[in-house]
Parts: C-alpha cells; sequence; structure tokens
C-alpha cells in the first residue's frame, strides 16, 4: 500500500496550491526514458501535511488504489449492505437521487451476463444515470436535455465515489471499469437490452468489489495541484510537465501489461465509442425518441 508522504502545509500560491519543486524527465524516449518514468511512478506519494497524518477517514482516501485481482473471499451481505447505503446516502442535486445501481453477486453476474465477474470480483455494481425515475412524478427539466444529463451523471458518480470509499474503509477494494470487453459504458446497447433500461437510464460506470489478492499497486501519476489549480483567471498547463507525466502513464501502461500498450488501450476505446455514442445518445436524449 502506498504510504503517504508528509509535506510542509505551505500555501504557496493565491489558490493556496502548493508549489513543488519541480523534477522533469528530460530524456522521455528509448529504455532510460522508460526506466526514469517507472522511478518517478514508484517515488510518487500522496502529500499529506504533518498535522494530518494520522486522519482516519484521509488515510483511506489517500490509500485507496483502483484494485485489479481479487481474493476468492466472499464478501459478507451486511458489509456489501453498508456499501449500497453509502450510495443511498450520498449527495445530489435538488435531492433528485438521479441514480439506479444494478448489483449482481458473482453468481447472478455469470447467468445474466454469461462470463464471469472482471478480476475475479466477488460483487458488482453498474451505477446508472437514471433520468427515468423521477419523471414519473416530475418532469424537472424538460427542456434541457444536457443539463438534466450531466446532473444524472454527476449525481450518479457521487453515488459511485461513496460507495467506493465506504468500501475502502471496510477493507474491501474495488475498480471502477467503463470497458469490461461486454459490460461497461461502451456496451450501453448490450445493457440496455439486456437489463431492460427504460429511455433516461443509461449506464455510467462498472464498480467491481473484492478483497484484494496482492499488494496495492503503485500511484498512477498524479498531475501536480500546481498544474490543476488556478485563482482568477484559468492557467495554461505546463507543456513539459504535461508530456512527462504522459511519458509515465505510457511507462506505467507498459510495465503492467507487457503484451499491450497505453495506445493499443486507446485505440480499442475508439473502436467501441462510434456504436457506444450512437446507442447512448438514444438513451438519453429525448430528441429523436419523442418522449
Ligand atoms: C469512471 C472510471 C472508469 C474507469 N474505467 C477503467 C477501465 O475500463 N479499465 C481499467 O482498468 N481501469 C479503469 N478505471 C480506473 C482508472 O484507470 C484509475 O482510477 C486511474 O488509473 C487512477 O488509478 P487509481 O484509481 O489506482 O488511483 C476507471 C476509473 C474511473 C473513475
Amino acid at each position: 500500500m502506498t504510504q503517504p508522504e508528509t509535506t510542509r502545509n505551505s500555501l504557496d500560491d493565491e489558490a493556496g496550491c502548493p508549489r513543488l519543486p519541480r523534477r522533469t524527465n528530460r530524456s522521455r524516449s528509448g529504455p532510460i526514458g522508460f526506466v526514469r518514468s517507472l522511478l518517478r511512478i514508484l517515488a510518487g506519494k500522496p502529500q499529506v501535511p504533518p498535522s494530518l497524518v494520522d486522519n482516519q477517514l484521509l488515510k483511506v482516501i489517500f490509500n485507496r488504489r483502483s484494485m485489479r485481482s481479487f481474493a476468492k473471499r466472499e464478501i459478507p451481505d451486511d458489509v456489501f449492505a453498508a456499501i449500497l447505503e453509502a450510495g443511498r446516502l450520498a449527495p445530489s442535486t435538488v435531492n433528485l437521487q438521479s441514480w439506479s445501481f444494478a448489483v449482481f453477486t458473482a453468481a447472478t453476474w455469470r447467468d445474466t451476463f454469461d462470463r464471469p465477474v472482471p478480476f475475479q470480483g466477488q460483487r458488482a455494481i453498474i451505477v446508472m444515470g437514471d433520468t427515468y425515475r423521477d419523471r414519473l412524478v416530475l418532469d424537472a427539466f424538460p427542456q434541457s436535455p444536457l443539463v438534466e444529463y450531466t446532473i444524472a451523471v454527476v449525481n450518479a458518480s457521487l453515488a459511485a465515489m461513496n460507495m467506493n470509499i465506504a468500501a475502502e474503509a471496510l477493507g474491501v477494494s474495488s475498480v471502477m471499469l467503463s470497458e469490461t470487453g461486454r459490460t461497461g459504458l461502451l456496451d450501453a446497447g448490450y445493457l440496455k437490452q439486456t437489463l431492460q433500461l427504460p429511455d433516461g437510464v443509461f449506464p455510467l460506470m462498472t464498480i467491481i468489489f473484492g478483497y484484494p489478492r496482492g499488494p496495492y499497486p503503485p500511484l498512477p501519476p498524479r498531475l501536480p495541484l500546481d498544474q490543476i489549480c488556478f485563482s482568477g483567471k484559468y492557467h495554461i498547463a505546463d507543456r513539459a510537465v504535461m508530456d512527462d507525466w504522459l511519458a509515465q502513464m505510457k511507462a506505467g501502461y507498459k510495465a503492467s501489461h507487457l503484451l499491450s500498450s497505453f495506445d493499443a488501450q486507446l485505440r480499442l476505446y475508439v473502436s467501441k465509442i462510434g456504436q457506444a455514442e450512437a446507442d447512448l445518445k438514444s438513451m438519453v436524449f429525448r430528441e429523436g425518441r419523442g418522449d
């Protein structure tokens, strides 16, 4: 598990973003660049102010990782119920709760999709944006499909993160997936048919849960705070920092998928995205459906 690194609790710019000493990876190509990028990934640690290192919730948040290998051990029903309750209690716009959760055990997943849960997960939840349920009693945004959609995505994503963190706090690891081969966002049309989703209910992410098998992977490279925060006018990111981050992403992907590459993975996404785009448009937006 990644151990947080303590840092000065300094507010070094107007936005309160610490400006950390910059080390960029000058040689980004070739084997030396690859090794340097891997070393930089391994050196990446959460930055925790010394006064807060004992905070239990921060420890859970900072140590969370996407886990892609799960033990055979089952998740008890009360533990999974608490995870779902964390989703139910998530905040949402006007308390609209514009989400639905398709909930599976390893057995019901196999019955439904005729394949095992990815990574030998023990439970799974497909989190969906849901603008259908509220419309039974309240059509809040009939003229604003994009806003209605965005609100549902935001709310359902917050519920997903609540479940993810609740699981982590209970010792259960998880990974959120958009691509699982058949059951993710990119297979929206298949999911609509299989789960008989009404119009206005659309898959966003599939969360796989289980007890971890083996240690957590290193922290994938995060952009420094001073590249993602700004105060006043938008701050254009430093190109060298972005190049460095991309080099680390590619090296990290290669190290964990020897037979594939970051670019190959992107190409897979692109190959499925056209169909997903068309399916999602008809699932999400009323235009053209006549409702
Ligand atoms: C909405 C969403 C979709 C994701 N889809 C995938 C996926 O299809 N396959 C995968 O291996 N990881 C997926 N991830 C996990 C990300 O790759 C992971 O969160 C990111 O690399 C950061 O790593 P960390 O979660 O360990 O901090 C997804 C994460 C999110 C939030």
